[in-house]
């Protein structure tokens, strides 16, 4: 078996192709977006054995405060023969060599569950997947006097812009075990939703709302995040935005839309449920620290 480094394009789509059959049920970032995450801190693994592509791996610094996250993967015909034990021995290793003292991990399933437990990982967080069809939606609710909605895309700036006012607070809010550090250029890019709404009031953003379309799965798409400034909460905003997402899904071919949720908010997955959300799957953060020994 042997490890190497995703370098061209087609070294990035066999790596696709693995989190695909792995994750059929999770968007995967086109080779554009993998692209534009790359950075010296991003190590994207392929795994073959006699040629063929069995597994991938991922490795960088975190959004959590002073951890790494990795994600060794492996078709499920080639597991239990090591190559996930190498894939993630390699990307341990790089995280390592970055100073980083924790690692953290996502497991959806019992089997990747008990490899992660038998390297020493513990469970830090638990995260809830909330689905629902794109049919019978409800009528939108009014919104606040003085406050209008627009789309991120038509009024280039007011995103990045908002950070400050509204995205730090925005990401301080997540009810995460340790605090996320967003910085103000993964703002602007990776949070963005396409389309993202936007409650403005008085030209601040006050609430948004948005969703990640899937170029493998047009049918269906990823909600992004959905958050209200404290001041402007328990006024409908949340509940207004979402139902635009919604209905912008209807108007665009989509048939189910999907979000992940800290299982610590419980207000989210309220409004989701009222909203006609069903549990569709949990997943489990694991975390350890380095060097993984
Ligand atoms: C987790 C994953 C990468 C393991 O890949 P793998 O190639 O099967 O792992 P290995 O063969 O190196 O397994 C090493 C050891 O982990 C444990 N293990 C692995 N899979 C297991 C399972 N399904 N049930 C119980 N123990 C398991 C065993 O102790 C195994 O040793 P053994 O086969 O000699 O008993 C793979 O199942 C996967 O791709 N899962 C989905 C992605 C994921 O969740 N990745 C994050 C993991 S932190």
């Amino acid at each position: 078996m042997e490890l190497s480094v995703c370098t061209t394009d087609e070294d990035y789509e066999q790596w696709r192709a693995v989190r695909i059959a792995v994750l059929p049920y999770e968007r995967c970032g086109s080779v554009a977006e993998m692209r534009a995450q790359d950075s010296p801190t991003r190590l994207l693994l392929l795994a073959r054995r006699d040629g063929a592509v069995v597994g991938s791996g991922l490795a960088d610094r975190s959004e959590t405060a002073d951890a790494g996250s990795l994600a060794p993967r492996v078709l499920p015909e080639h597991r239990r023969a090591g190559t996930g034990t190498a894939l993630l021995r390699r990307l341990a290793e790089h995280l390592s060599d970055l100073g980083l003292p924790e690692v953290r991990a996502t497991v959806d399933d019992d089997g990747s569950l008990a490899f992660a437990r038998r390297f020493g990982f513990t469970d830090v967080d638990h995260e809830v997947e909330q689905t629902r069809p794109v049919v019978d939606l409800p009528p939108l609710p009014d919104l606040p006097p003085g406050v209008s909605v627009v789309l991120a895309g038509e009024r280039p700036g007011l995103w990045p812009d908002c950070y400050e006012r509204f995205g730090r607070e925005a990401v301080s809010d997540f009810a995460v075990d340790t605090p996320l550090e967003v910085t103000p250029e993964r703002w602007a890019t990776t949070w963005l939703g396409d389309p993202m709404f936007l409650a403005v009031h008085d030209g601040d953003v006050v609430a948004c709302a948005g969703l990640h379309q899937d170029t493998d799965e047009p049918r269906r798409a990823e909600h992004g995040l959905t958050a209200v400034r404290r001041d402007w909460r328990g006024r409908g905003l949340a509940r207004h935005l979402k139902l635009r997402t919604l209905r912008w899904a209807a108007q665009h071919g989509i048939d189910e839309v999907y979000t992940w949720t800290q299982d610590g908010n419980a207000a989210m997955r309220a409004l989701n449920e009222q909203l006609g959300y069903a549990t569709s799957r949990t997943s489990t953060k694991v975390a350890r620290a380095l060097p993984l020994g």
